[in-house]
């Protein structure tokens, strides 16, 4: 594996995409942004996701693929319409993309495919990369999401899907959705508050994704979460006191209704990041706290 990497990112529109392609660019590798639709940019592959379409050529002679793209899981309501996007632009696109890197002469070595620790669904117990699938519509969507990359012979490629947990940052994702709501002293607990967040700082996806393509002995699952989760009423306070709000709202369980609610906001999940502590990567940020006394300024 040569040191500067030739890269294809898909996604990079978006919160991690933006942010990993300017991270791996200030440390020399070189990126060519996959998009949808057509562009004569030179900076940019345009391929259509839901049919496979697009030059293979242009796929030739790259060192690793990094597959981020898919339909925003927390936005909006989870409609039949809505829910069938989130699961083709994940299923379908992974699979498009892997079929087509499949008929390359020269297949990157490295396919890094994002993926969520949705996986799980919900436990009391901490779960590691070796823990079995939950139950749930995130969980399937995980689980189909996670299953073309196995398509790739592994002799070749080494493919990892990248299990992220709830990322943070105060550029998009959950803070800036939920920052209006805390500034007006709205912030508290959802139901009981108990159930437990694995939460991860921007900054460690874009590190921990970095450290993935450079480290060939990681491949399979790789669990992207901070090792300190929280519950969710610590970090509904820890989030208020950033902002010097209170924090004595609540929500309570019998209005959280629906598979999204259920999902995205009841689940409860404390994920080890297993992998990454076992090859070494360094966290920026351990704890919570840490994390929103730099990031907010005024914690
Ligand atoms: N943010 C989190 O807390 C979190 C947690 C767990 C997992 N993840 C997963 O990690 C990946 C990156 O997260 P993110 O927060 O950067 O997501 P994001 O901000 O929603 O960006 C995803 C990107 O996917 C592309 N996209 C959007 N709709 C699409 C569709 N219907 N079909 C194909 N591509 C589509 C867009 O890029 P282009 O317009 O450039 O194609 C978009 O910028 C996502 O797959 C997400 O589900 C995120």
């Amino acid at each position: 594996m040569r040191f500067f990497l030739n890269i294809i990112v898909s996604g990079s529109t978006g919160l991690v995409g933006k942010n990993l392609c300017q991270l791996l660019q200030s440390k020399g590798h070189r990126i060519k942004y996959l998009i949808r639709g057509k562009s004569k940019d030179p900076s940019s592959i345009s391929w259509n996701p839901e049919t496979g379409e697009g030059d293979l050529a242009a796929f030739e002679g790259f060192d690793a693929v990094v597959h981020l793209a898919g339909e925003n899981i927390a936005k909006g309501f989870w409609t039949a319409s809505k829910k069938k996007r989130i699961l083709e632009s994940r299923q379908k696109g992974t699979e498009n993309l892997v079929l087509l890197l499949k008929k390359l002469k020269n297949p990157p070595k490295v396919f890094v495919s994002a993926s969520a620790v949705g996986y799980y669904g919900s436990s009391v117990v901490p779960v590691t990369e070796s823990s079995l699938k939950g139950s749930g519509f995130l969980s399937d969507v995980c689980e189909a999401w996670e299953s073309s990359p196995k398509l790739l012979d592994p002799t070749c490629v080494r493919t990892v899907q990248a299990r992220f947990g709830m990322i943070l940052s105060p550029q998009g994702g959950i803070l800036k959705a939920l920052r209006p709501l805390f500034q007006l002293g709205l912030g508290g607990k959802i139901a009981s508050g108990k159930q437990m967040i694995s939460w991860v700082a921007l900054e460690d996806v874009t590190g921990a994704l970095l450290h993935i393509l450079m480290d060939q002995t990681l491949k399979g699952p790789v669990n992207i979460v901070s090792p300190n989760p929280v519950s969710q009423e610590v970090f509904a306070k820890a989030f208020a006191k950033a902002l010097s709000k209170p924090c004595f709202f609540r929500i309570p369980r019998f209005l959280l209704w629906g598979e999204k609610a259920k999902d995205l906001l009841l689940s409860s999940l404390a994920v080890v990041p297993s992998k990454l502590q076992n090859s070494g990567y360094c966290f920026s940020y351990l704890t919570l706290a840490d994390y929103f006394k730099s990031a907010f300024s005024n914690f």
